[in-house]
């Protein structure tokens, strides 16, 4: 069984997709940690953003694998590096250009049908998961809550982690994101026709597992 949870930035589509799997005893990709390891494989090798040829090639030719919850590019732990705001900011670069989008789908199609042959079922999330890499999935989901909400979540997500910045600033990069993440000419941003949207707002991580097992159990 394949389970897709797409949305926006700060929709806390991680942190529950990895619930939910563990609840499924599911296996969990992060789609975005895919997109994200790529930038900063991108921005190390000093290539242009410019050069796209260069970009596609180096994405062609990147080795990503996974220890548990840690990414390797090149046999390199990238885990921690791959979440700070340089690569944030850079993302698009990577996220806009087809041919890379291609590479990654057919990597996390790839990914989806070794665990699915092995009898194993997976969630995956990212932004384009239902829509476009696994169109037949069982199971789509659309999890999302208003950018004043998921600006004020990932607010309280930095303050913990000793970074205090002002909800304005969050939620002007949020918007950014938002602007680049459902522009994109392919692999945009948008829940599959077939997905069930949930609006996340007021409800507390609790509601939202049990909200989304609900659904999944109407899926199979
Ligand atoms: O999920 P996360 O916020 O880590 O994703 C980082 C970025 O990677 C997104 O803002 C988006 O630009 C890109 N991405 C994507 N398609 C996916 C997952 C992530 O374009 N399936």
């Amino acid at each position: 069984m394949i389970v897709t949870i797409d949305g926006p930035a700060g929709a806390g589509k991680s942190s529950i997709a990895k619930r939910l799997a563990m609840e499924l005893d599911f296996d969990f990709l992060d789609t975005g940690a895919m997109y994200r390891a790529i930038t900063l494989g991108i921005i190390r090798s000093h290539l242009e953003w410019e050069d796209v040829p260069g970009l596609i090639e180096f994405s062609r030719a990147a080795v990503l694998r996974w220890e548990g919850e840690q990414i390797f590019l090149n046999d390199q732990d990238v885990s921690q590096e791959i979440r700070t705001p340089t690569v944030t900011s850079a993302i698009h670069f990577v996220a806009d250009l087809p041919e890379i989008r291609c590479e990654l789908t057919n990597q996390q199609r790839r990914i989806a049908c070794d665990l699915n042959e092995a009898g194993r079922g997976i969630v995956t999330d990212g932004r384009d998961q239902g829509s476009e890499v696994f169109p037949n999935a069982q199971c789509k989901i659309f999890l999302t809550a208003s950018p004043e909400e998921r600006a004020r979540r990932r607010q309280e997500q930095l303050s913990a982690s000793g970074r205090f910045l002002p909800l304005d600033e969050v939620l002007v990069t949020q918007n950014r994101r938002d602007k680049e993440d459902t522009a994109r000419e392919v692999g945009a941003l948008r829940p599959a026709d077939d997905a069930t949207i949930v609006e996340t707002d007021g409800m507390t991580p609790d509601e939202v597992i049990q909200k989304v097992l609900s659904i999944v159990q109407q899926c199979s």
